[in-house]
């Protein structure tokens, strides 16, 4: 019914998220929200059949704020209380979409903190197969941009950049077992190629560039070298979901997180899936990036099956499910 956003421009001049402003933003954005959500409904609190919250993963004094008011709330009002495991709702935020996938699917997540296969058997049950060993996949395009001059969150501005570009640099792809990744290594060889101003991604000691060669290098060739990293952060996820369909024999094939809103990642998605006869899936921009209504479609399945939490639940910023 609504799906209010409060962005935070207030990190990008730090290059990062900043816990403590972060928590001090969604204490001063929340009543007003909450009014605004409300009031694009159309619905009255007194209304609703329930309050949800996130209560985990994430920064720990904004979720700290997020429960603390949906608490209050949910005892004002007195409705029952639902607590809702922000990656599952990443994975969920498909159901918002017409026609939305049918169980069971399998989910490509990929937000700036987690890169995760998820085979899902029920809104309620659902389990990693495949996850990151270091960096998540939003991680790689941040720290690249970071790398690259750009300002913070980097991801959308590698996207913007990559179209006018080719991927005529070849970044080399990590060798890991199984469903698991690892985007370490591709930032490393993307800082060495810089340092050595494209004459090589192999690690040298000694770089063969100065600043000034490598900046006129970036300058040159940035969209050539955002469209080369895009599209090795692509091939790592999308390989890796091709043998999670082999491996489970699912071809119901979801994205989610704010990656998803990569328009390369979402037109190779959607060639792979016509070329091995996928049944692709992918949710609208506003609910790949965070948002409340993938919060929401969440909780409406946890209040199906009866899943309340009482006063004395408390947030946690690692927590899986
Ligand atoms: O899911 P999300 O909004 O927040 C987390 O839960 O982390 O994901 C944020 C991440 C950031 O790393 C951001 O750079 C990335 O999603 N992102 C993108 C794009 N839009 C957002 N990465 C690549 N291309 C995009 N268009
Ligand atoms: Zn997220």
């Amino acid at each position: 019914m609504s799906n209010i956003i409060a962005t935070q421009k207030i990190h990008e001049q730090y290059g990062g998220v900043v816990p403590e402003l972060a928590s001090r933003a969604h204490i001063e954005k929340i009543v007003s929200v909450v009014d605004a959500a409300i009031k694009q409904s159309g619905y009255s609190l007194a209304e609703l059949d329930a309050i949800a919250f996130t209560q985990a993963p994430g920064l720990i004094g904004a979720l700290l704020v997020g429960a603390q008011y949906a608490k209050s709330l949910a005892l004002a009002l007195d409705k029952p209380l639902i607590a809702v495991h922000h990656m599952q709702a990443h994975v969920l935020a498909n159901l918002l979409q017409d026609p939305a996938p049918s169980f069971p699917f399998l989910c490509l997540t990929v937000s700036g903190g987690h890169t995760q296969i998820v085979h899902c058997v029920s809104p309620t049950e659902m389990k990693i197969i495949g996850q990151t060993i270091d960096d998540a996949a939003g991680e790689a395009f941040d720290k690249t941009a970071k790398i690259l001059g750009l300002p913070y969150p980097g991801g959308p501005l590698i996207d913007k950049y990559a179209k006018d570009g080719k991927a005529i640099y070849k970044f080399s792809e990590p060798k890991i077992d199984g469903l698991d990744f690892s985007f370490s290594g591709l930032k490393t060889s993307i800082l060495y190629f810089l340092n050595n101003a494209g004459a090589s991604n192999v690690y040298k000691v000694e770089y063969t560039a100065t600043a000034e060669e490598r900046q006129k290098f970036i300058d040159e060739n940035l969209a050539n070298i955002c469209a080369s990293v895009q599209e090795r952060i692509i091939s790592i996820l999308l390989n890796k979901l091709k043998k999670a369909v082999l491996q489970t024999g699912i071809t119901r094939v979801c994205i989610a997180g704010g990656v998803s809103a990569n328009s390369g990642l979402r037109q190779s998605l959607k060639d792979i899936g016509e070329k091995n006869g996928w049944q692709t899936y992918i949710p609208p921009l506003e609910f790949c990036t965070d948002n409340a209504g993938m919060i929401a479609i969440t909780a409406y399945y946890k209040y199906l099956a009866n899943d309340f939490v009482g006063m004395d639940i408390t947030p946690s910023a690692n927590g899986s499910f």
